[in-house]
C-alpha cells in the first residue's frame, strides 16, 4: 500500500510540476506509458490470487485514473495559459485604418460606350449588337459593296476558310453590318447605335488590327440630311461637353450611302495641343463618316426606298477617346499595360458626367 501512496505522491508532484505542453507530455509517457511504475503493477495483477486481485485491482486501477486526470488537467491548465498570452501578446489594433482592397477600373473604351449609350438614349436610340463574325453578304454585299471594292481584298480583311453552304465568314470589318440586322429583323421607324469591335488587316500608331467603332441608323418617313447634321451636332457637342463646336461635312463616298459625308471637328491649338471645340477653329481633324442611307441598301433589307429613309454614320471610338481623355499612341489601348489603366481608366463608381443629357 505504501508502495501506491508513494508512486501516487511523486507522479501528481511532476505532473504538478510540469510548466509546458512538452513537459507535461514528457510526464505522461513517465507515469502511464509502457514503461511506468503504473504498467510494471498492472503486469503483477496476473500472478495474484483472485482473492487478492479483487482487492488490488480497482486500487491501482484508481491510482491509474486518478493520475491520467491530474495529467489532463495539468494539459488543459497549460493549453489556457498559452492562449491567454497569445492573446495578451497578439493585439489587434482595431483604430488602424483598414488596408484597401486593389481596385480595378473601367477602360477608356468601355467608358466611352457608356458615354455613348447615354447620349444617344437621350435622343431615343437603342443599343443595337451584331456579331463579329460575320459573312460577307452583311457586311459588304448588303451595303453595296462590289465584289471589285478594295475593302474586300485579302491583304484589308481577315476571312475564315470557305463554309460548306458557300458562305464567305470574316471579322466584321465596321459596324455597318448591323444596320442590315436591324433594317431586316425590326420594323422601321428604327433608331439605333451600334458599338462594338472591328477588325482590319493594319497596324501602326493609329491603327490596330482590333478597334472600336460605333454605327448610328435613323430609319423613317421623310428623313433629310438636315436631320443627320442636328444628330451629329447635338452627339459630338454632348460627347466633349461643350457648345462651341464647330462641325463642317465634306462630300465624300460611301457605297451604302447616298449622299455621303466626311465630318470634321474644329479645334483649336493649346499650348501645341489640339483641343476639339472653339468657334473660330484653328483647324479640322475628320471624326467620322456618314450619309443618307443608299436606296439600294434599304431595299436589300426589304424595305421600300420610297418609303423608308435614312440616314447612318459610323465613328471610331478609340479616337474618340483619345480626343476627348488625352492619349496619343492608339495601340497603348490593347497592351494591357497596368499603369496605363490607371491612369487612364474610369473608377467603376464615377457617376456619369452626361447623365443629365444634353444641354444640361
Ligand atoms: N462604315 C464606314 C467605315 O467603316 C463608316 C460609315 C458608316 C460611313 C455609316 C457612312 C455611314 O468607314
Amino acid at each position: 500500500m505504501t508502495d501506491l501512496n508513494l508512486i501516487r505522491s511523486k507522479l501528481l508532484s511532476i505532473t504538478e510540476a510540469a510548466d509546458s505542453l512538452e513537459a507535461i507530455e514528457a510526464v505522461r509517457v513517465t507515469a502511464l506509458g509502457k514503461a511506468s511504475e503504473i504498467a510494471a503493477l498492472m503486469k503483477t495483477l496476473g500472478g495474484m490470487s483472485p482473492e487478492e486481485r479483487q482487492v488490488q485491482a480497482p486500487l491501482i486501477q484508481g491510482l491509474r485514473t486518478e493520475v491520467a486526470d491530474a495529467i489532463a488537467a495539468r494539459k488543459a491548465a497549460l493549453e489556457g495559459a498559452a492562449l491567454e498570452a497569445r492573446l495578451a501578446t497578439e493585439t489587434i489594433d482595431l483604430t488602424l485604418p483598414a488596408a484597401s482592397a486593389p481596385q480595378g477600373s473601367v477602360h477608356p473604351v468601355a467608358q466611352v460606350m457608356d458615354e455613348l449609350a447615354e447620349i444617344f438614349a437621350d435622343l431615343g436610340f437603342a443599343v443595337a449588337t451584331g456579331p463579329e463574325i460575320e459573312d460577307d453578304w452583311h457586311n459588304f454585299t448588303a451595303l453595296n459593296i462590289p465584289e471589285t471594292h478594295p475593302a474586300r481584298a485579302m491583304h484589308d480583311t481577315f476571312y475564315f476558310p470557305d463554309e460548306k453552304d458557300g458562305k464567305k465568314m470574316l471579322l466584321r470589318t465596321h459596324t455597318s453590318p448591323v444596320q442590315i440586322r436591324t433594317m431586316t429583323s425590326q420594323e422601321p421607324p428604327i433608331r439605333i447605335i451600334a458599338p462594338g469591335r472591328t477588325y482590319r488587316s493594319d497596324s501602326d500608331a493609329t491603327h490596330t488590327p482590333m478597334f472600336h467603332q460605333v454605327e448610328g441608323l435613323v430609319i423613317d418617313r421623310g428623313i433629310t440630311l438636315g436631320h443627320l447634321k442636328w444628330t451629329l451636332e447635338t452627339f459630338v457637342k454632348a460627347y466633349f461637353e461643350r457648345d462651341d463646336i464647330v462641325l463642317r461635312l465634306r462630300p465624300s463616298y460611301f457605297p451604302f450611302t447616298e449622299p455621303s459625308a466626311e465630318v470634321d471637328v474644329g479645334y483649336t491649338l493649346v499650348d501645341g495641343r489640339r483641343v476639339v471645340g472653339g468657334a473660330e477653329p484653328d483647324g479640322w481633324m475628320e471624326i467620322l463618316g456618314s450619309g443618307m442611307v443608299h436606296p439600294r441598301v434599304i431595299a436589300a433589307c426589304g424595305l421600300d426606298p420610297d418609303e423608308w429613309q435614312g440616314f447612318a454614320f459610323g465613328c471610331g471610338i478609340d479616337r474618340l477617346a483619345m480626343l476627348k481623355y488625352g492619349m496619343d499612341d492608339l495601340r497603348a489601348f490593347f497592351d494591357g499595360d497596368l499603369r496605363w489603366l490607371r491612369h487612364y481608366g474610369f473608377a467603376a463608381l464615377d457617376v456619369p458626367t452626361l447623365s443629365a443629357g444634353v444641354g444640361a
